[in-house]
């Protein structure tokens, strides 16, 4: 069927052509006829902002459609619609805001700047009335914002959780699977070009906090900003921990949490966590191995829903850029935006409020009363015990305990006193579990 007889013209501004932007050029050109023939818009990357004019990037594009100088770009009156794909701070966000005040609709992939400055521009498309859109800033190819933003905009969602960093995921898969170190698991993946040099934002959780604080915005109509999101990385997670994980039926996933839950005096609050959590083999997100990404969103009329997919990559990241791009050009065309509108601060649940079901591995001595002793701590901070198992025996003895949901208060004064019982040697690894 044809959209329309002639094709409306839309002329594209790219900021940036690495990964992203250079398998979106491509994209866009291989797709052209085909967005026409649908969509009735003609799409054409016209003009091409990078740091350095001199690489040869093999993108079908005019030679003379490339500039170092980004501003231009955007205030070219030859351009209708800015892609930014360039990353970081600034000057990503002056000129994501300069096209927005010019009535340019954007589409960005850019989780940090979002995730930090996301009020602020999307209160600037609105007051525009032109788009701001991002799929691709959470869980890569994974079309997870327009169905949190349209599909989902009145189902009532208490909870969305992702696996949102391949990089973490294809380290504790290597480590769950073949039994690899961490050190070795992280050495492969940089390789292989999923880890970066410096593995900090990766796997200390600050990717993934970016992104929980965008979809929890998303999720819950209501501003959250990385700094808002408690992290707890995958680097002190050891392949012993996966073994007593898999002895309990469940694997070790770093999940982006995004919750909301209703506060002491009745106000709803939304947490928002990273960390390492037990997930039941049963349960869908158990199922999302190597660099994959899933997003799993609880609705309370929807009930579950899982989307999975690339994570990242030029071409799959592309993909959903390609998708907002189309979007964005077609309402161009109409001549109005899909804003998210001007958001209210979020009241954020400090992490001592959260309720969790938590795994945990005391070294104990091995002797009579000392199973007693520690079940009398759990008992006096009020976490209950959902399943106790003994390992080893002698110096090697342990106790690995699942708790059902405590607060994170309770169970850190319960650590605490574990700690100064005569009979417990250590508390090696404490971490949430879903699925009480
Ligand atoms: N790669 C992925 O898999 C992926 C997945 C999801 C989201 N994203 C997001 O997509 C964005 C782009 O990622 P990427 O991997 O494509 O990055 P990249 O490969 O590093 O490319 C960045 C591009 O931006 C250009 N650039 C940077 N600063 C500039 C400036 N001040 N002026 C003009 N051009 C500038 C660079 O120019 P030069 O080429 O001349 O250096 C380069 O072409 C980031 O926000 C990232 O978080 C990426």
């Amino acid at each position: 069927m044809n959209a329309s007889p002639d094709p409306v013209s839309v002329r594209v501004g790219l900021l940036g052509c690495g990964h992203v932007g250079a398998a979106l050029a491509a994209l866009v050109a291989e797709r052209r006829s085909e967005v026409a023939r649908r969509r009735g818009l003609d799409l054409e990357v016209t003009r091409i902002a990078v740091r350095n004019t001199a690489i040869d990037r093999d993108v079908p594009v005019a030679d003379d459609a490339f500039t170092t100088d980004a501003a231009a770009v955007v205030s070219d009156p030859d351009v209708d619609v800015v892609v930014e794909v360039m990353g970081g701070i600034e000057p990503a966000r002056e000129l994501v805001s300069t096209a927005l005040a010019a009535g340019k609709p954007v589409v960005t992939a850019n989780k940090e700047l979002l995730a930090n400055h996301g009020a602020e521009l999307y209160a600037l498309a609105e007051a525009n009335g032109v788009d701001l859109l991002f799929e691709a800033a959470v869980a890569g190819a994974i079309p997870i914002m327009r169905p949190l933003r349209e599909s989902l905009a009145a189902e009532p969602i208490t909870r969305v959780m992702g696996i949102v960093n391949g990089t973490t995921n294809f380290i504790l898969t290597r480590m769950a699977d073949d039994g690899a170190s961490y050190g070795d698991a992280l050495a492969e993946a940089q390789g292989l070009g999923y880890a970066e040099r410096d593995p900090t934002a990766d796997v200390e959780g600050y990717d993934a906090g970016a992104k929980a604080a965008i979809m929890a915005t998303v999720a819950f109509g209501a501003r959250v900003v990385a700094g808002d999101v408690y992290h707890e990385g995958i680097s002190g997670i050891t392949v012993a921990d996966i073994e007593f994980a898999a002895d309990l039926k469940h694997c070790i996933k770093l999940l982006a949490v995004a919750e909301q839950t209703v506060a002491d005096d009745g106000q709803a609050q939304v947490g928002v966590r990273v960390h390492p959590t037990l997930v039941p083999l049963d349960h869908p997100l158990a199922s999302v191995n190597g660099s994959f990404n899933a997003v799993f969103v609880e609705g309370g009329a929807a009930g579950d829903l899982m989307l999975y997919g690339r994570g990242a990559g030029g071409r799959p990241t592309a993909s959903a850029v390609l998708g907002d791009l189309v979007d964005a050009a077609g309402n161009l065309a109409r001549g109005h935006g899909a804003t998210i509108g001007t958001l209210e601060r979020a009241r954020i649940a400090p992490i001592d409020d959260v309720v969790s079901a938590y795994y945990l591995n005391v070294e104990v001595d091995d002797r009579p009363g000392v199973l007693a002793a520690v079940a009398a701590v759990f008992g006096e901070h009020g976490v209950s015990i959902r399943s106790m198992e003994q390992e080893g025996m002698g110096s090697e003895a342990r106790l690995v305990f699942i708790t059902h949901g405590a607060r994170e208060r309770d169970l850190r004064a319960t650590l605490h006193d574990l700690r100064s019982l005569d009979a417990v040697r250590a508390v090696g690894s404490v971490l949430r579990v879903i699925g009480d």
